[in-house]
Formats: C-alpha cells, structure tokens, sequence
C-alpha cells in the first residue's frame, strides 16, 4: 500500500502506540486484500459484544493510549440494572465483564449507543459515504438499502479504523467491486417483514458464496423492518455484505445497473417451496413455552407499536421481552407503548443484546419464542430451544402460554 507521509509516521508510532497498533492491523488488512492505499472515514460502528476477546481488545488499545478519532457507535451490552430488578441478580462474571466493556469503550471516546441498528437512528450515513461498520445486519443495510460504502468489518478493524479515522480502499469501497455477479430470482410472493428473515436465511442455503446477488421478483419495497431482518438473516445463514434489489435499492434502478460488465456466475431460483421448505426447517413445531423474545436486531418504533396493538388490554403468559435501542424505548413512553406492554407483564429493555453470557441464564435449556432466526441461531449453544414465528403471532404465543399453529 502507498501511505501518505503523516499514515507512514503514525506506522512508525510518531503519534503514540495506540493509534500505531491500530494502523499496523489496518496495513496488514489492506496488504492481505492488495488495497493500494488508505482513505477516511467519517463513521464508524463497532459490535461491541461484551465478551472476553472484545474486552481484551479494548483494553490493549487502552492501555497503549489509542482514542478514537471518530466517535463510534457501539453495539447493545446489557442493561444490568434492569435485569437485576426484573429476571435475576446477574452473576459477578456477567456484571464485571459488562462493567469492563463498557469502561473500555468509554475512555476510548465511543458514543455508547447500545444499539445494533444505527442504521435507523443515531449513526445514519448517507449514500457513497465511506465508512466503517461491523454487526451483521448493519454492513448489509447500510451497503444496500443507503448505498454507503462499508467493508463487512469486524468489531476489531472497526475499533481500529474509528481510531485512526481511515480504512484501507479495498472491497466495497470500489465501484467495481459493489456489482452483482448473482441472480436470484424470487418466483415467490415476499409480502412482510417476516417473509424477509425466511428469504434471508433461505438465498445462502442455496449459495453459498460471497459474491453479490441481485434480487428479482421482488414486487414491493420492503419496509424498514423488513431490510433489516433480510441483512440479519442474509449475514448470519450466510456471509452477504450487499445485495441488490432490481428496481428498488438504489444501486440497482435496473437489473443490468446492478450488474454492470459483470458476466453472472450462477442464477438461483427461489421458489414459493424453497421458502416453505426453510421455514419448516427453521421454525420448529408448535409447543408450550417458557418465555418470547424479540429484537434481534432491536426492534424499530414500528413494530413496538404493533406488539402494543396486540397485547393491550390483554396479559402475558409467560415473561416477555422486547430489546431496542433507549431512543426507541424513550419514544414508546411518550406514545403509550411502553405503559400497555409494561401494563400486560412485558419488558422493554434498552441498550442490551440476546447473546451476553451469562445475563440471561434463567431461560437456558427451556423454550421461547422469537420472530428472529439470528436470536434463535446464537441462542442454540445455550440449550434454547426457538419457536420461530411472524411477530404478531408471537406475541399470541406469549399471552396463550404456547405456540398453537
Ligand atoms: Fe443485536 Fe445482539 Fe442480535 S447485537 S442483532 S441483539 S445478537
């Protein structure tokens, strides 16, 4: 890579060992994918996960005195208050590698947002931006669905990158590399924010390379919710940064657009059957359970509100939990969403993630229910077993106390 005079002294630890130690992951990145040189970035999102290897990270860049040039947004820890109060005393480990991160993350001059959809609200960026963002249905929104440019970084390189401001130029940062090679023509009906997490989890069953596809069939611009459940599902069955829409997203106005002079390696039909097939596969059978869980990736204003449509004036069987962002959580107070779920037995929950061993230990080895395959997915190692069904059903299962259909 060819280094500007300032990149090549900051390599050589002229501005202090923090920021060296995150230009040297940084060069070896660009080196390991031949970018020719590095450009800046004006934000940056980290996937924060509270977790040993993540901690361990922090802290080092810490300790070498690294601060962040662009502020990141973080991913969700764990509201441990919260959960103190209204599932469990969260054990010492929980609390203290929580407490860890979150100290870590502070000093380095993060934005503690605790949110894993700053895609919506918070850390917005706008089309041809170049940026850095990890968490999985982040890196596919905001390639997609924006039409900013970010490699699918890792909590790590994002770290680094918010730290010296710049990324290597390699990837999706260029134009050549953001068109597809992938059709996949959808000969389906894809007609709500659920039928997206099946058709998410369904295209990488079926290909599992990384090139980008570029969708067809798809009649109707999915909602908000709706791309964001297609990049979670999309980045955790498979591994797609990008992906077209023909006639929808904004880098493909047109199929031929979203191709460029790419010849297409391989068409892919999705049929109604394929959907059926990965949904019965995924979802599991209907049975009794022990509590529902939602917002993987946290939930928007949107379907909080429509949760609070079916539950009000009705009682949760079993405990309930909705995860979003404290903005989110802020707005559903003010509108009354807050008080009917709360009013019903549920929980919303700010700032906290499905997957921060060992916060939510009473549920393990028993049954939820979740309208997420991602949550399902990560919860597997913990003995949670996922009914998988749309939100509005869900929260039918959690006022009856079963899954019926
Ligand atoms: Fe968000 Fe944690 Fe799921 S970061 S997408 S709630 S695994």
């Amino acid at each position: 890579m060819k280094l500007t005079s300032y990149e090549q002294d900051v390599l050589n630890g002229k501005y202090g060992e923090g920021i060296k130690m995150a230009m040297q992951i940084q060069v070896a990145i660009g080196d390991t994918f031949e970018a020719d040189k590095m450009v800046p970035i004006t934000r940056a999102h980290v996937a924060l996960s509270a977790q040993d290897a993540d901690v361990w990270f922090a802290e080092k860049l810490l300790a070498k005195g690294a601060i962040c040039k662009i502020s990141p947004t973080v991913n969700p820890s764990i509201d441990i208050k919260y959960l103190n109060e209204h599932l469990h005393e969260v054990p010492d480990v929980g609390k203290n590698i929580v407490a860890a991160c979150n100290e870590a993350y502070r000093k380095l001059g993060a934005t503690l947002t605790f949110d894993c959809t700053p895609y919506l609200q918070q850390n917005v960026p706008a089309y041809g931006e170049v940026i850095a963002f990890s968490e999985s249905s982040a890196t596919p929104y905001v390639n997609s669905v924006i039409g900013a440019r970010s490699n699918r970084e890792s909590s790590q390189s994002a770290l680094c990158a918010a730290i010296t401001g710049m990324v290597p130029n390699y990837g999706l940062l260029l134009d050549e590399n953001r068109k597809a090679e992938i059709v996949v023509e959808v000969q389906a009906d894809v007609k709500d924010d659920f039928d997206y997490q099946i058709l998410g989890w369904c295209y990488p069953e079926k290909y599992k390379g990384l090139e980008i596809p570029v969708f067809t069939g798809i009649k109707q611009r999915p909602t908000p919710a709706g791309y964001m459940n297609f990049g979670a599902q999309l980045n955790t069955s498979g591994c797609v940064s990008m992906y077209h829409i023909a006639g929808i997203t904004p880098e493909a106005p047109t199929l031929e657009a979203a191709i460029g002079n790419n010849k297409i390696k391989e068409k892919i039909i999705i049929t109604e059957k394929d959907l059926k097939e990965t949904r019965e596969r995924l979802c599991n059978e209907p049975s009794k359970i022990n509590f529902a869980m939602f917002g993987c990736p946290h939930l928007n204003i949107d379907q909080v509100a429509s949760i609070a449509n079916v539950c009000e004036g009705r009682k949760f069987a079993v405990d309930t939990w909705i995860l979003t962002s404290s903005l989110t959580k802020e707005l559903a107070a003010r509108s009354g969403y807050l008080n009917i779920i709360q009013r019903s037995g549920g929980h919303i929950v700010a700032d906290t993630c499905i997957d921060v061993p060992p916060c939510w230990k009473p549920y393990y080895h028993t049954v939820g229910v979740t309208d997420s395959p991602k949550c399902a997915y990560y919860n597997e190692i913990r003995g949670i077993k996922f009914i998988i069904r749309p939100l509005e059903q869900c929260i039918e299962a959690a006022i009856a106390g079963e899954v019926l259909e």
